[in-house]
């Protein structure tokens, strides 16, 4: 027995990016429904990154869900870079009138599912075998399987929200779809513990034993990485290892006053670069991840999902307001022009950070270059802050 149901907009994924399209159309009337393929405790326990720019700042307040993030996310006025030891800062506010505040995206995923579930339409957890119908037709529809009884839920757009593993990208038809893709050799193994942050703001040091960070989710609760071989193994990192190599890398003087403490999570994740064009097809509009993955070191991944959901739900918003979809018939190019910019800023941060080159190496001395011309330059300061603080929506 199939039972049908019907929306205007059906939306893959609860994740930043189909959490805050949610809301964002509904604060404008239009209704939507969310099918998860996990359950709620998932996707509230994820641990991820959140370095939010002004611009997501500001969408979550037009979405009325940002109280929380204003009362307990931390406002940082720029970011320290350490080379070989040597420490220098960048001033955003300084250099171009931007802050960005550190606010983890689970806390934002949780607030956005709060906001959901005080009223605004279901969110269908657990939904299984999720399917794309009809995308080129005026009544696409997704089909899905929920405790056995199979559904279907029959809408005018579908958003794709489902991140990188999802099932709407590879519903674009291959042949009219081209990627790009550039893989890193190294990951990232990062460490989480309730322990107070080493520095009032986020320290990214260039060494040579390799890249590390310094960032933190609260002033109780620190959250570092340091580049790692792609196979390195967690049981060969106990935590007095990971602390003893975040002191060498982050060191300077004054050295970073790092606090050791349990770890509460500890991980490798690879670092890719990956777009897929374009972004939409007939009735399906991909948004977030689903769409484009960057390396965190340049912390634009959830920033790029809001830009997107920005102008996707401006185009929707357009649809049902003026019956005007010019800006739905443009929302690949307009979102890919950022989403490009990013790419860039976020592979550029990657390849002058990171240990890539033997020491004596042409390749190694352009690194050191860039790296002494960024800490003596207030114009290459000025192009980091413009683009870590966020290029305009
Ligand atoms: N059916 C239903 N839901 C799915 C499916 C599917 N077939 N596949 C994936 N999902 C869900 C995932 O469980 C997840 O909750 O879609 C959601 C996608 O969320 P994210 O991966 O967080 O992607 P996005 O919302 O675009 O947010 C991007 O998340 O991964 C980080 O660094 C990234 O900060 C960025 C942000
Ligand atoms: C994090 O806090 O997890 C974080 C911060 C900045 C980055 C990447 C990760 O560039």
């Amino acid at each position: 027995m199939t039972t049908q149901e019907r929306t205007q907009v059906g939306i893959i994924g609860a994740g930043p990016a189909g959490l805050l399209l949610a809301r964002l159309l509904r604060v404008h009337g239009i209704d939507s429904v969310i099918l998860e393929a996990r359950s709620r405790d998932y996707v509230e326990a994820r641990i991820r990154a959140g370095v939010l720019e002004q611009g997501t700042v500001s969408l979550m307040e037009e979405a009325g869900v940002a109280d929380r993030l204003h009362r307990e996310g931390l406002v940082h006025d720029g970011v320290e870079i350490t080379v070989a030891g040597r420490r220098f800062r960048v001033d955003f506010r300084e250099l171009v009138g931007k802050t960005v505040t550190v606010y983890g995206q689970t806390e934002m995923t949780k607030d956005l599912i709060a906001a959901r579930l005080a009223g605004d339409g279901p969110i269908v957890w657990e939904a299984a075998d999720v399917a794309l119908h009809g995308i080129d037709s005026e009544q696409p529809s997704l089909s899905y399987r929920l405790a056995g009884v199979d559904h279907t839920l029959v809408c005018d757009f579908i958003a794709g929200c489902d991140g990188f593993h999802g099932v709407s990208r590879p519903a674009l038809p291959a042949t009219k779809s081209r990627t790009f893709e550039r893989t890193y050799p190294f990951g990232w193994l990062g460490i989480l513990a309730d322990v107070p942050p080493c520095s009032d703001e986020l320290i990214y040091a260039s060494h040579a034993r390799g890249f590390s960070l310094a960032s933190m989710r609260s002033p109780t609760r620190s959250r570092y990485y340091i580049q790692c071989a792609l196979d390195e193994r967690i049981e060969d990192w106990p935590d007095a290892r990971v602390w003893d190599e975040l002191e060498l890398r982050l060191g300077s003087d004054p050295p970073p006053r790092i606090t050791r403490g349990p770890s509460i999570e500890k991980s490798v994740a690879p670092l890719r670069s990956f777009v897929s064009t374009p972004m939409q097809h007939g009735r399906l509009f991909l948004a977030g991840d689903a769409a484009h993955i960057v390396p965190p070191t340049g912390a634009k991944g959830l920033n790029l999902a809001a830009s997107d959901v920005h102008y996707l739900c401006r185009a929707l918003i357009a649809h049902y307001e003026k019956r005007y979809d010019g800006l739905l018939a443009a929302y690949s190019d307009t979102a890919l022009a950022r989403v490009w910019k990013a790419e860039r800023f976020s592979w550029w941060m990657t390849m002058l950070l990171h240990k890539l080159h033997p020491e004596e190496s042409f390749e190694a001395q352009m690194q050191r270059a860039e790296l002494d011309y960024l800490a003596g330059s207030r114009a290459a300061q000025t192009a980091l802050a413009e683009n870590y603080a966020g290029l305009p929506f």
